[in-house]
């Protein structure tokens, strides 16, 4: 009884070692990315909600980049987006496609990731958030081939305005 156990294992083991070089692969590779599903759990982004439309092609290019950038994304399909970004405080001209949120501050339009985690990390006094107005070619979701400058803005509910970051010639 143990001595054939004993054998039907061993030809397992024959079987997987025979299945070759596509076998080995995969299993080579399995580790490597648990390990790279393990790092980017480690070093996760912050948590945002993005508001949407659910025919916006750029907006879904950038929740996949902001994912893609260890953020943990929630896509939220609405018609409503006026209403939205009434509610949230953003002034007309701060309005872009998409609206998010990350607790209260706001994420406005195709911010690059990098700016969102400075922000973060070092929060404007009194701001509402960060905003890309409109749609910039070039800006993250926005990749058209052609790259247009654009800034980033801190905005206050009282209007104020600052440039947070600017992207010229990237
Ligand atoms: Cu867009
Ligand atoms: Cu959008």
């Amino acid at each position: 009884m143990k001595t054939k156990k004993l054998a039907l294992f061993t030809g397992a083991a024959a079987i997987i070692l025979t299945a070759g070089a596509a076998t080995l692969t995969i299993q080579a590779s399995a580790p490597a990315e648990s390990l790279a599903s393990m790092a980017s759990t480690g070093t996760s982004g912050p948590a945002i909600t993005i508001y949407k439309s659910p025919n916006c092609g750029c907006c879904q290019s950038w929740a996949e980049y902001l994912a893609a950038n260890g953020f943990e994304t929630k896509i939220v399909e609405t018609d409503n987006l006026n209403e939205i970004k009434q509610e949230h405080g953003i002034p007309r001209e701060m309005a872009s496609c998409h609206t998010a949120l990350i607790g209260d501050l706001v994420i406005e339009g195709h911010v690059p990731a990098d700016d969102i985690v400075a922000y973060l990390e070092n929060p404007q006094f009194n701001t509402v958030g960060l905003s890309v107005p409109g749609m910039v070619q070039g800006s993250p979701g926005m990749e058209t081939g052609k790259k247009d400058n654009y800034q980033v803005i801190a905005f206050s509910a009282n209007g104020q305005q600052t440039v947070f970051r600017e992207h010229n010639d990237y």
